[in-house]
C-alpha cells in the first residue's frame, strides 16, 4: 500500500466502489489498517487526506480549522458533477459559522425531534400509498422506482409544501440533478429545480401556503431572509434529504433480505425497529463520507499535519466499523442500540434531517416487510447494477427487482 507523499508513489483512488452493499471496499481497508489518517487521489488527479479513525473524524468534524466551504480553491471535489456551481454555492451544508448558525438556528426547530414526531401520519400515508402502487405492479418489479426513490421524494415535497400537480417534475428533475454524471447535466437539473423553487416563494410570498416554503416565505416578506436564501434552503433540503433515504431504504432491504434470521427478529420485535434502523445508518453510511473538509490553518493530529488548504475526507463507512467503538464491528447487531455512529455526521453540520430520516426509514422498512412478506429479490444480490463512483459518493442500487 502506498503512503504517498505528493511527488512519489500515487495514493489509491477515492471513491472506490463497494462489491457488497454492507461491506467496506478492501481498499479503504488496506488504507485504514495503515492508520487513521492516510492519503487517496481524486478523478482529478490531486491528493487528499483520507480519514478513517474513529476519534480522528469525530475530533476533525468538529474542528474549526476545517471548512466546508465548496468555493475555496483547495475544497476536495469528489466527482465532476460537484464542479457545477449549483452543487458549490449550498448554503448550510457548504457554509461555515456565522453564516451557518443563522440558517441551522432558523431550520432547527422545525426538524426537532417534537415537529417531526407530527409528521409522522403524514410519513405513514405516503408509505401506504406507494405500497399500494408496488402492490399493483406486476412482477418482478422494481422497489427503487416504484417505492424506495417516491417515498422521501414525496415526504420532501409534502414537507416543503410543493403541489402536487408538479411532483413529477420535481421528482425527475431531481432524479436528474443527483445522477448527473457531467458538470454541465447537473447545472442544468439544479438550474431548472432552483428556478422552479424561486417561483413558489414568490407564490407563497403573496399568498399563504403550506410547508417549509409556506414558513420562509413571510421571512423573505420581514428581511430576515432573502429570497434567494429561501430558495437555496428549499433547494438543499431537497438534495440532503432525497436520494440518502432512498437509497438508505433500498440498501436496507438487500440487507434484511440477506440476513434471514436478523429479518425474523426484526419482524418478531417490533421494539427493535429504532435500534434496527440505528444499526442499518451506521453499516450503509450510505453517503460514505461523514464530511468533505478544506483545512484552512495546519492542523497537528496522530503525528501528520494537514496543511491549511488541504482537502480532507473523513470516512463514515470505515470510521463506522471502529472496533475500539462498535465489538464485532462487521457484524449487523439489530439490538446494539448505538448512535455512536457518524452516519448523519457529526459536529455542527450533523445531519438537520436525521429525525426525519429515521421515522421515513422505520415506517418504510416495518411496513413494507408487513405488508409483503413473501418480498425476496428477484435477481442475485451480486448482479444487482450498483451506482458507479463517478456520480459521487451517495451508495446505492439504480434498481432493485423483487417478488413477494
Ligand atoms: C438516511 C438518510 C440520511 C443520511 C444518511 C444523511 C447523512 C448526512 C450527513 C453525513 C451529513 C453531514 C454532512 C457534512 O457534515 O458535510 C448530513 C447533513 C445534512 N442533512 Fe442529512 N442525511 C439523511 C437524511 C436527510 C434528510 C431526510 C434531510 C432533510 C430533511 C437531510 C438534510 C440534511 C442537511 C440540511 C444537512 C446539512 C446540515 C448542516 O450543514 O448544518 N438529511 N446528512
Amino acid at each position: 500500500m502506498s503512503q504517498a507523499v505528493s511527488g512519489t508513489t500515487q495514493a489509491p483512488a477515492f471513491p472506490q466502489a463497494r462489491t457488497c452493499p454492507y461491506e467496506a471496499p478492501a481498499g479503504y481497508r488496506e488504507l485504514a489498517a495503515t492508520g487513521p489518517l492516510s492519503r487517496v487521489t481524486l478523478f482529478d488527479g490531486r491528493e487528499v487526506w483520507f480519514v478513517t479513525g474513529y476519534a480522528e473524524a469525530r475530533a476533525l468534524l468538529a474542528d474549526p480549522r476545517l471548512s466546508s466551504d465548496r468555493t475555496r480553491p483547495g475544497y476536495p471535489i469528489v466527482a465532476p458533477r460537484f464542479r457545477a456551481s449549483v452543487a458549490r454555492k449550498l448554503v448550510l451544508i457548504g457554509m461555515d459559522p456565522p453564516a451557518h448558525n443563522a440558517h441551522r438556528r432558523l431550520l432547527n426547530p422545525y426538524f426537532s425531534l417534537r415537529s417531526v414526531r407530527e409528521l409522522r401520519p403524514m410519513v405513514e400515508r405516503v408509505v401506504e400509498r406507494y405500497l399500494d402502487h408496488l402492490e399493483s405492479l406486476p412482477q418482478p418489479a422494481d422497489l427503487v422506482s416504484a417505492f424506495a426513490i417516491p417515498v422521501p421524494s414525496m415526504v420532501m415535497s409534502e414537507v416543503l409544501g410543493l403541489d402536487e400537480r408538479d411532483l413529477d417534475f420535481f421528482q425527475d428533475a431531481s432524479r436528474r440533478l443527483l445522477h448527473a454524471t457531467t458538470e454541465q447535466d447537473s447545472q442544468q437539473a439544479g438550474g431548472e429545480l432552483s428556478g422552479y423553487l424561486d417561483r413558489l416563494v414568490t407564490l407563497r410570498r403573496k399568498e399563504s401556503g403550506p410547508g417549509l416554503v409556506g414558513l420562509l416565505a413571510p421571512e423573505v416578506e420581514r428581511g430576515e431572509l432573502t429570497q434567494v436564501e429561501a430558495v437555496q434552503i428549499a433547494l438543499v433540503l431537497l438534495i440532503a434529504g432525497h436520494d440518502t433515504t432512498a437509497s438508505t431504504i433500498a440498501l436496507s432491504v438487500i440487507t434484511l433480505l440477506q440476513h434471514p434470521e436478523k429479518l425474523a427478529a426484526f419482524r418478531a420485535d417490533p421494539d427493535l425497529l429504532p435500534g434496527a434502523v440505528e444499526e442499518l445508518v451506521r453499516l450503509l453510511a450510505v453517503t460514505d463520507l461523514a464530511g468533505a473538509r478544506v483545512a484552512v490553518a495546519d492542523i497537528e493530529i496522530e503525528g501528520r499535519t494537514i496543511r491549511a488548504g488541504e482537502g480532507v475526507l473523513i470516512s463514515a463507512t470505515v470510521a463506522n466499523r471502529d472496533e475500539t467503538v462498535h465489538e464485532n464491528p462487521d457484524e449487523i447487531r439489530l439490538d446494539r442500540n448505538s448512535r455512536n455512529h457518524i452516519g448523519f455526521g457529526y459536529g455542527i453540520h450533523q445531519c438537520l434531517g436525521q429525525n426525519l430520516a429515521r421515522i421515513e426509514l422505520q415506517v418504510a422498512l416495518s411496513r413494507l416487510f408487513q405488508r409483503l412478506p413473501g418480498l425476496r429479490l428477484a435477481e442475485p444480490a451480486e448482479s444487482l447494477s450498483y451506482r458507479a463512483p463517478g456520480t459521487g459518493t451517495v451508495q446505492g442500487v439504480n434498481h432493485l427487482p423483487v417478488r413477494w
